[in-house]
């Protein structure tokens, strides 16, 4: 059984011992793994994350009070709010709700929002108990967290009747990352976890929030991706990351534009003799980052998966030493990688812990994976978990 096929059971199970019933329906949304384009979502740029093949299941039935009750196999223990409360626990209040239920709270509070936006009562939505199981490794930069939003969203939306569209619901599940959770994330997980597509990537320009699906070719070119979680974990919400961010902000301010997407490589020479040097280092990496997404499509669209490597490798050189992300396990992953023959590889997500990808021809992926568990145990670190993933299908009903 597949992990996503036992959390398609664990979710139904753990549904049923919380009420007693059968769920009216189940729906997952994926994690996924970014190939390229990294801390450019929020500077309103480019990126090409890929859905994978380990999703995030949630049992939903209705109930006849205007209250929500989620639970999780994360925690034995129920969180049970009324609809009406949801406004005033977000954002001010939400270190009242234990963190992983923020998540799928998160969702209904924004969904209730843009129902209202929408033109509808928000009394006419009614209660509902939500269980929740995942298959999507938690800290391990693959996005747990946007496959959470995305089933509660996507189920929410046909429980609820909102006929609201994906990117809308990758809006909702943004805002509750943002505002509900605290992580000052932006809008590329939550994009990839609803319009993922098998054997594709999603080219996604952030500002317009346009999406265009990109043939990625790796069965067909006889490639794997592999995924080396270090199991250092990380968490967005404190930190870091909107160091980082904070960081790309005060650059595009320097440079008068709106956003460091306004800037293109040809810019970096003028940038370097108006900022400091970290500031300097943040801007080149998303500059230089955004072309290399723009480049990557173009190679991948015109010569297939194989002409990318140089492109995954860059990507991890800018990020390890422009925007500074990554860690010495996420460096040893991907040197490793490469040394055992990997086509490409880098860090993927936000940094500070989480995975590596390497691009890997299917008949090295046993041998690539041996060194780089190898050369953890040689420098001390604990043991990696690596595996491979698909390109797949977004957010959508189960059953
Ligand atoms: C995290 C965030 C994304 C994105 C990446 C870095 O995954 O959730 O919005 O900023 O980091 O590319």
């Amino acid at each position: 059984m597949t992990a996503t096929a036992s959390a398609q059971t664990d979710a139904r199970d753990l549904f049923t011992e919380l009420t007693g019933a059968v769920p009216a329906g189940s729906w997952s949304a994926p994690g996924r793994v970014n190939l390229i384009g990294e801390h450019t979502d929020y500077n309103d740029g480019f990126v090409v994350p890929f859905a994978i093949d380990a999703r995030t299941v949630a049992a939903v039935g209705v109930r006849d009070d205007r209250r929500i009750r989620v639970i999780s196999t994360f925690d034995p223990v129920p969180v049970e709010v009324a609809l009406a409360d949801l406004d005033g626990l977000f954002p001010a209040h939400r270190d009242e709700i234990v963190e992983w239920a923020r998540y799928p709270l998160g969702v209904a509070w924004a969904l209730q929002d843009a129902a209202r936006a929408a033109g509808r009562d928000p009394r006419s939505l009614g209660g509902v108990d939500i269980a929740l199981a995942s298959a999507v490794p938690v800290g391990a930069g693959l996005s747990s967290s946007a496959a959470i939003e995305g089933a509660t969203a996507t189920a929410l939306n046909d429980v609820w009747g909102l006929e609201l569209s994906p990117v809308a619901l990758a809006r909702a599940g943004r805002r509750a990352e943002n505002d509900a959770v605290g992580a000052p994330t932006g809008i590329m997980d939550q994009m990839a976890s609803m319009l993922g597509r098998a054997d594709a990537g999603i080219f996604l320009d952030c500002r317009s929030l346009e999406a265009e699906v990109v043939d990625l070719g790796f069965t067909r070119a006889g490639l794997e991706v592999l995924v080396v979680d270090t199991r250092v974990s990380h968490a967005h919400s404190t930190g870091g990351y909107g160091e980082r961010r904070a960081a790309c902000e005060r650059g595009a301010r320097i440079m008068g534009v709106p956003a460091l997407r306004d800037l293109t490589p040809a810019d970096l020479d003028r940038a370097r003799e108006l900022m400091d040097d970290v500031t300097f280092r943040r801007v080149r990496h998303v500059v230089t980052e955004d072309q290399r997404v723009l480049d990557a499509v173009r190679l991948l669209r015109a010569e297939g998966p194989r002409s990318i490597g140089g492109l995954l490798d860059a990507s991890h050189a800018s990020m390890r030493d422009d925007f500074e992300i990554s860690t010495p396990e996420l460096d040893l992953a991907v040197d490793t990688a490469r040394t055992a023959g990997a086509v490409g590889a880098r860090m993927t997500g936000g940094g500070f812990g989480g995975a590596a990808i390497a691009l890997v021809d299917h008949a090295r992926v046993a041998e690539v994976a041996a060194a780089v568990e190898a050369a953890f145990a040689a420098a001390g670190f604990g043991a990696p978990h690596v595996f491979t993933v698909h390109p797949s299908d977004g957010a959508h009903r189960d059953r």
